[in-house]
């Protein structure tokens, strides 16, 4: 049996309309979705919850529950980078335990926990909060390519997160860099260390994600992580149907609902016309590139490697920030580069390309970075690059999130006083407060209009 976990709520959403869709959007087709029989369904965590209170004037809370009441049959799922919550900062564990339970209290049955570096200390909290809440906590790998990522060492991360209580394994490739061999490598060697179901996620990116499914599927993997027809392909996931009729025909149970996955298709073209038509959707986002391929430099950061040197009238020096980003990678201890590892990495390329001197214009994230705020690297950091970048301060000893103050959540709230009505209002100012402050501000001046306009009718 092969199942399928349905994106195009959560990561198809994000990757191909930077998370725009509202949620009456899909709220019709929501019963459908819940008879299809997905394994689970991703409508929740990464983008999702700042877009909601930064353009679509929702509350992302609001909308779980409602999904979850639309949908009482299907697992839904989020994604949670860890320490760091939905954001690029670390937070302190109890944050973290509260953010988890209030997520599995709204409504969530499983949490994808990844991490940027891929250190087990960044996900420890996450994990035991989950299990502990009663929820599935699927442990993710952040998929990259360097010497230092090797079959052992992703097993070795494997065992920890096992020994964690994860219920799952994730094979979390965010720039479609897996290829059909490594997957089927990779899937063989997790399926030999852990009695435990493997699930892969990739992106169309470069082209390679059906061949990929297929070897990974093939080796054992348990899960597919797939969009629907509209809203596949490109920078998002590989269509649903056209796994279940190519898997199904060489023998595999897909466990899924023909005549609800081809409703889903039907109601959600007309969707993505809506999105092309206003220019949401870009349609080379649709398109293959397989330009990361060469480079093993995911697509959006050479694009952005591209915009910055625009920006500074230096786009003569692509070539050359090109070449350094390798190298600083390397210096850095080969993180993978996804955000917000691939933010430094990239900028400080640039700043050493511009600079004519590695390591002169250093930003204050490097710097932190340098000291261990990040968590542990791959590999060690380069040690004159480190001695260099951080001159007198001191690296950190042992784990950030532990210097962080533990009475994070009570200070916010007597901060908020009556603006914040729950503690997941509590919850979404910690994790983006201005943005949840001009939230907190409207949904109080529309309540005030609603008041006011039943006032008037009584009249
Ligand atoms: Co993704």
């Amino acid at each position: 049996m092969i199942r399928f976990t349905e994106t195009v709520l959560r990561d198809a959403n994000q990757s191909l309309i930077a998370t725009r869709m509202p949620y009456d959007k899909f709220e019709p087709i929501l019963s459908e979705m819940d008879k299809a029989g997905y394994y689970s369904c991703e409508i929740w965590g990464g983008a999702t919850f700042d877009v909601c209170l930064r353009f679509l004037n929702e509350d992302p809370w609001e909308r779980l529950r409602k999904i979850r009441k639309a949908m009482p049959n299907t697992k839904l799922q989020m994604l949670l980078r860890g320490q760091n919550i939905l954001g690029y900062s670390h937070y302190p564990d109890d944050i973290v335990r509260r953010f988890v339970r209030a997520s599995v209290k709204n409504g969530i049955d499983i949490i994808r926990i990844f991490d940027a570096l891929n250190d087990v200390n960044n996900l420890k909290v996450a994990i035991e909060e989950t299990v502990k809440s009663g929820a599935m906590a699927s442990g993710a790998i952040s998929y990259t390519i360097s010497p230092v990522h090797t079959l052992d060492n992703y097993v070795k991360l494997v065992k920890e997160m096992a020994a964690m209580g994860v219920g799952s394994i994730c094979i979390k490739d965010m720039a479609g860099l897996l290829t059909p061999k490594n997957a089927y490598d990779l899937v063989s060697a997790i399926k030999d260390a852990v009695d435990l179901p493997v699930v892969m996620h990739t992106h169309c990116t470069t082209g390679l994600a059906f061949m990929t499914y297929l070897k990974g599927v093939e080796a054992g993997a348990d899960v597919i992580d797939t969009a629907i027809s509209p809203f596949s392909g490109g920078t998002s996931q590989p269509a649903t149907e056209t796994l279940y009729y190519a898997l199904k025909e060489f023998g595999y149970d897909p466990g899924l609902n023909e005549a609800s996955i081809n409703k889903i298709a039907d109601y959600f073209k007309p969707v993505r016309a809506e999105f092309i038509e206003k220019g949401t959707l870009n349609p080379i986002s649709l398109t293959t590139d397989t330009k990361c391929l060469k480079y093993q430099i995911p697509g959006g950061m050479l694009s952005n490697l591209l915009s910055q040197l625009k920006m500074l009238n230096a786009s003569d020096k692509f070539e050359e920030a090109l070449l350094e980003t390798p190298r600083v990678r390397e210096d850095m201890g080969f993180p993978p580069l996804v955000t917000p590892t691939s933010q430094l990495v990239g900028n400080m390329a640039v700043q050493n390309v511009l600079a004519g001197e590695r390591y002169k214009n250093v930003s204050s994230e490097i710097r932190a970075y340098c000291r261990g705020e990040y968590g542990r690297t791959p590999a060690p950091i380069n040690p004159e690059v480190r001695a260099k970048i951080l001159g007198d301060i001191k690296p950190l000893e042992g784990r950030y999130a532990d210097t962080l103050p533990d009475d994070t959540f009570e200070k916010t709230k007597e901060k908020l006083g009556d603006t914040a009505r729950c503690e997941e209002d509590v919850l979404s100012y910690i994790a983006f407060p201005s943005v949840a402050e001009k939230f907190f501000e409207k949904r109080k001046a529309d309540e005030e209009k609603v008041v006011k306009f039943s006032i008037e009718r009584i009249e």
